[in-house]
């Protein structure tokens, strides 16, 4: 079925008429319909096909949903916040630690600076006061949350730090969870709180994304410490009527072919005394685990990053009907401001479309694109009704891109 205008033939729920948990809303506004069909117009200076590059991985091309799409409610962002650590390490900082300087890594990375967590610091901290920044902004109340989602792959547990966060928070009606999709993660965080507006009749998402990839790093390897930093940021997704719908149309992949290229792996070694009950074997029982420091190929990355990414882009704005001349912002995950102009120019955005603080916190991994959005915000680039077109990609590897209008 072509479906040019999704939301056009759908029972529009009552939002205000929702309560916090709403579930029985997802009984209300449910219909089924197909993917958008493809609008017979040329989307992007760049279809996908046309993107320069060796790329890495398999399943690169975006592909028709194999089911029908079940679209129920809109979602919109109404608040965002951040939170970043107060140690802050320049180049020159860097340069005492391992054999840089200043010079290298601006113009190869585009990175002036970054926060580093110390002392009593930790990801729960951050992750606490960019929610409740967001919240604040939202006009939200803790108890009207039905869900947060910590987007990070550095908790300060391995078992998950989210259930911490919400109810540090007071969300004292919803639940948690964490979300680990590296550089990824928020992208992952934001598409899943939307499914769950969508289908499954909640109103309000926290979606947090924070990190600490200092804690992974080898502060002695200088093609990878001087990349990261760590912070958290923050948004509130909240249900909408579906005709007003902000979230227009999203696009992820993984492949774990590229896994070799970008990783920290676990390493649980065997005991050195075979201990006569396991049957001999020295793999039991094991050390204590650990995980490796980051291990990068910082090329391949980058080729990744600027072959892939574009495509999503453009999968995107494809799935929401638009083209790259109605996008008003670019927000890419803050890896390298490299990447993020080749990825410009690939999809011929004007360098003053771009949202980027990168230069003052480095790579913050799941925190970079709402820390990004949260300086925009507050620092009133970005308006209400503004089209922005957002991207992360990392380790695993993972990218997406998602195309949504800000409140
Ligand atoms: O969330 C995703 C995370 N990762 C990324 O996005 C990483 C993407 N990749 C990159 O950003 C870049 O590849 C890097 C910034 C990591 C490296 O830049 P590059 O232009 O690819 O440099 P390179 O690795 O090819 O190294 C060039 C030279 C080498 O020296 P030789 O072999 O040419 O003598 C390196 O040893 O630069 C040297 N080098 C450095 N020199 C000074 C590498 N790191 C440094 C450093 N300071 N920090």
């Amino acid at each position: 079925m072509a479906n040019a205008t999704a939301t056009a033939g759908m029972v529009s729920p009552h939002v205000p008429g929702m309560h916090a948990g709403g579930r029985d809303m997802a009984r209300l506004g449910m219909v089924r319909c197909w993917r958008r069909a493809r609008r017979g117009k040329v989307m992007c200076a760049a279809p996908p096909s046309s993107v320069n590059g060796d790329v890495l991985m398999g399943n690169d091309v975006s592909k028709p949903r194999r089911l029908p799409r079940v679209v129920g409610m809109g979602s919109k962002l109404i608040g965002c916040g951040s939170a970043v650590p107060k140690f802050e390490i320049s180049n020159d900082d860097m340069a005492e630690i391992v054999e840089t300087s200043d010079e290298w890594i601006s113009v190869r990375t585009g990175i002036h600076k970054r926060r580093v967590l110390t002392g009593e610091e930790s990801v729960k901290g951050l992750a606490i006061e960019a929610g409740k920044k967001a919240l604040e902004m939202a006009h939200v109340e803790p108890d009207e949350v039905d869900l947060v989602i910590l987007c990070t792959s550095t908790p300060d547990d391995l078992f998950g730090t989210g259930a911490q966060v919400h109810t540090a928070l007071g969300c004292k009606n919803a639940w948690a969870f964490d979300a680990t999709a590296a550089c990824s993660g928020f992208l992952v965080g934001l598409i899943t709180a939307t499914r769950f507006i969508k289908g499954g009749g909640y109103k309000n998402v926290l979606v947090i994304g924070a990190d600490s990839l200092s804690r992974y790093v080898d502060w002695t390897d200088r093609g990878t410490c001087i990349l990261f930093g760590d912070g958290a940021g923050a948004v509130l997704v909240q249900a909408t009527a579906a005709e007003e719908d902000g979230f227009l149309g999203f696009d992820v992949h993984s492949d774990g072919q590229g896994y070799r290229h970008l990783n920290a792996k676990t390493s649980v070694g065997g005991t050195e005394e075979v201990i006569p009950s396991t049957n001999g074997s020295i793999n039991f029982p094991p050390k204590k685990p650990a995980f490796s420091f980051i291990q990068m190929n910082g090329k391949e990355v980058f080729r990744f990053a600027v072959s892939s990414v574009p495509r999503s882009i453009v999968a995107s704005l494809e799935e929401a009907g638009l083209t790259n001349s109605d996008i008003d912002w670019l927000l890419l995950h803050q890896a390298n401001w490299r990447i993020i102009d080749a990825v410009a120019t690939r999809l011929q955005i004007p360098s003053e479309k771009i949202i980027s603080n990168l230069a003052n916190y480095g790579n913050t991994s799941a925190a970079s694109i709402p820390l990004a959005l949260d300086e925009a915000v507050r620092g009133g680039k970005v308006k209400g009704g503004d089209i922005i077109a957002a991207s992360g990609f990392g380790a695993g590897l993972t990218w997406g891109s998602a195309i949504m209008r800000w409140q």
